[in-house]
């Protein structure tokens, strides 16, 4: 994907000041703390006092494109919530659920199967106080009772599924590139005029940092990898473990470890330069599945695919469901039901950027749609 260097003489972000005031006292400051502070500053954090989503926010996640999207992965938890045995009592997380729309296509979707409401536990694991009032509105509308937490670690252990969205792109991600044969870390620094500029560490990473993957690099070329998102990916596979549960995690990235720079900035729907107004852009990297999988298994957990959204969606029954929403909907809802079926499954939108990976605990038998054969 191409990133356009652009945004030069934009007036400087509040929180640009603030972590060139950081980088002037302390040095310059990895991108990992980078990426944490533009999204999560507490005072001018890009998530955590505004509505980024749809038109005219900055960018669209599957479940605002379409209700078929939540609804889809709802008939998925039901079918999870008797694979482990219709439990009494049981929790249903998401991790950074945005407006709340998957959720509430979700929970409306799986409701249908009888009991399962009755002992379902929410829990939104959720860091943007903006975000968390939108939830709050939404689960009202929507009948839903949710408790809010910091980190999952902080959720009530117990037979869970886990649903993550687009979450873990926007956990930090380290950055080390290679120069003369030595991997150095990619921090952020100031220029002469006191703007952001990416540099590198003067001292080179011990090799044991430098992933196995990378090992026939080239000079220049660059590595990610995330120990945010591992840790939280642990999580997810310690919990469905132990308990008993399973995990569908989606988001756009890389079916195996691969060297590139894939940190981008998004704002009003166009690409921007990652370093030029820091808080007012969604700063995100693609997710490495083939890392995210090791972390999640780690326990013992049980992988399957990852597989394109198109094709997970196709098969949990989207054209199905289509017809169904058509038949009772007038000309302009049909237009907005086809448009949206096609932008979450076509090649060149979402369909095939978008990866899901499924986790279940190692007794549970293998769940939709990964029993069933390509056609
Ligand atoms: C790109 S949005 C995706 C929202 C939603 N899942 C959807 O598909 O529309 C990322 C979500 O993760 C939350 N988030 C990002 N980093 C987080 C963190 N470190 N801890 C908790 N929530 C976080 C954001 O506030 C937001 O709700």
């Amino acid at each position: 994907m191409s990133k356009p260097k652009i945004d030069a003489g934009e007036r400087r972000s509040a929180l640009d000041e603030v972590i060139a005031d950081m980088i002037a006292v302390d040095g310059p400051m990895p991108v990992d703390r980078y990426m944490a502070l533009a999204l999560g500053h507490e005072a001018h954090g890009y998530y955590m006092g505004r509505d980024p989503f749809g038109r005219a926010g900055d960018f669209i996640t599957a479940p605002e494109v379409s209700q078929m999207f939540g609804e889809l992965i709802g008939i998925w938890c039901a079918a999870g919530w008797q694979m482990m045995d219709a439990p009494a009592e049981w929790n249903l997380i998401e991790l950074g659920p945005g407006r709340g729309t998957l959720l509430a296509d979700l929970v409306r979707a799986c409701s249908v199967m009888p009991g399962l409401r009755d002992g379902m536990k929410v829990h939104l694991v959720e860091m943007s106080p903006a975000l968390k009032t939108m939830q709050a509105e939404t689960f009202k509308r929507a009948g839903i009772e949710a408790t809010w937490h910091e980190r999952l670690e902080d959720v009530p252990d117990g037979q869970s599924l886990i649903i993550a969205n687009e979450f873990f792109d926007a956990l930090p991600v380290s950055q080390l590139q290679k120069q003369s044969g030595h991997w150095h870390e990619r921090v952020v620094g100031l220029n002469c005029e006191n703007k952001l500029v990416f540099g590198l560490a003067s001292d080179a990473v011990a090799p044991a940092l430098v992933p196995s993957w990378a090992a026939g690099a080239a000079d220049g070329e660059i590595v990610e990898f995330s120990p945010a998102r591992d840790a939280v990916a642990r999580e997810v596979g310690r919990r469905i473990t132990q308990d008993m549960g399973a995990a569908l995690i989606v988001d756009y990235g890389h079916t195996r470890s691969a060297v590139g720079d894939t940190l981008q900035a998004i704002r009003k729907h166009q690409f921007g330069d990652v370093l030029a107004q820091p808080g007012e852009a969604d700063i995100t990297s693609h997710v490495d599945f083939e890392a995210l999988a090791s972390a999640v298994t780690a326990d013992g957990a049980k992988p399957y695919g990852p597989v394109t959204q198109g094709d997970f969606l196709i098969k949990m029954g989207l054209k199905e469901r289509e017809e169904m929403l058509r038949a009772r909907a007038d000309a302009r809802q049909r237009i907005r039901l086809s448009k949206g079926a096609q932008r979450l499954v076509s090649g060149n939108q979402m369909g095939q950027l978008f990866k899901v990976l499924a986790v279940t605990h190692p007794d549970m038998p293998k769940p939709a749609p990964f029993n069933v054969e390509a056609t």
